[in-house]
């Protein structure tokens, strides 16, 4: 060995030093010591220089192949070491989602449906029974919809009834949902019978009995020599099968510029007679502003008031109830 040297001694001695290495940290500290600037390998290159011009050529080849190896057996180690730290880490941070939750955590549980949504699938139901179609709408409306194709122009005082939110837009978000029974004379070809429930929107003050958010559920059927004892069956049948019951009814004329004649439909509920349900045979003008012939085609319509439907189902007292988010309320009805 030149210069007494052997580098298969250096080598080994290298190779179980890096095994031994059992953190990134030490493995470095370990190539500083071998093959850093002040290392062992690096002291032997400097070394060369008392050597004759042969030896230092195959010397310095054998250093320098020394140095690659050893610098090869660091780097393998380093990977392992590095993947050991990751398992390692990952096992910590294991969890078993299988475990049951702790009792000192609250239990949310699932939810339910919202009464309104309760009672409106419920006539869904019913009416898909009755051969009716659901069919729903924008809630931000054009003005054409909600008003004037429903024979409602600008300058007609029945705008009054209803204060409206409108959008910069010159929307307006729907004051009912009878824009419905405008789309669906549009889009569809009598004969025809849908529903279409959904959320409306009045510029109201609010109290027990006032939201500025409410639902109703627009029905309408279109077909030939429709009179008000269709109306009068349909009506009969809805309420027979939302109340379980049969109730008295009372109608009175009632005015909206879409029907004619239009009414007001009240059952006798709880001793009292409520106010429930809206209704009429669809005004030819309606019909013929949406280009149907109100010779060849006639109908009926009603507007049924969904909140105040599911308010004296359920004896809700105020119907701020409804969309007050309040879980000890809603728990009542899952
Ligand atoms: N859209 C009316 C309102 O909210 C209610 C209504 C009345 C709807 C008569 C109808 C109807 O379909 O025929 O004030």
């Amino acid at each position: 060995m030149e210069n007494g040297i052997d580098t298969v001694v250096i080598l080994t001695e290298a190779i179980s030093q890096i095994a031994s290495c059992s953190s990134l940290l030490e493995l470095d500290k370990t190539r500083l010591n071998l093959v850093g600037k002040q290392g062992i390998v690096t002291q032997l290159l400097k070394s060369i220089g008392s050597l004759s011009i042969e030896e230092k050529k195959s010397f310095g080849q054998k250093v320098n192949v020394l140095k690659l190896q050893i610098e090869a057996i660091i780097e393998e180690k380093k990977t392992a070491l590095e993947t050991k730290a990751l398992s390692t880490q990952l096992e910590g941070e294991w969890i078993d989602v299988s475990l049951p939750v702790r009792a000192s955590l609250p239990v949310l549980g699932a939810g339910s449906l919202h009464p309104l949504s309760q009672v409106q699938a419920e006539l869904e139901q019913i009416f898909r029974g009755l051969g009716f179609s659901v069919v729903d709408g924008p809630e931000a409306e054009k003005e054409h919809y909600n008003f004037d194709a429903l024979n409602i122009p600008a300058s007609h005082p029945a705008r009054d009834m209803q204060d409206t939110f409108w959008t910069k837009d010159k929307n307006v978000l729907r004051t009912h949902t009878s824009p419905m029974q405008v789309r669906a004379l549009e889009r569809m070809t009598p004969p025809l019978r849908i529903v279409a429930p959904g959320r409306c929107f009045r510029a109201e003050r609010c109290d027990a009995s006032h939201e500025h958010t409410f639902y109703q559920m627009e029905g309408m059927m279109v077909d030939r020599e429709i009179s008000i004892s269709h109306l009068l069956y349909f009506m009969r049948t809805l309420l027979r099968e939302v109340l379980g019951f049969e109730p008295k009814i009372r109608l009175r004329p009632g005015y909206f510029p879409f029907v004619e004649p239009g009414f007001e439909l009240d059952i006798w509920f709880k001793n009292r007679w409520l106010e429930l349900l809206p209704c009429g045979l669809v005004h030819p003008r309606v019909f013929e502003l949406t280009g149907h012939d109100p010779k060849e085609w006639q109908g009926f319509a009603f507007g049924l008031g969904l909140s105040r439907l599911v308010m004296s189902r359920f004896e809700i007292d105020d119907v701020r109830h409804l969309q007050g988010c309040d879980l000890r309320f809603l728990r009542q009805f899952s």
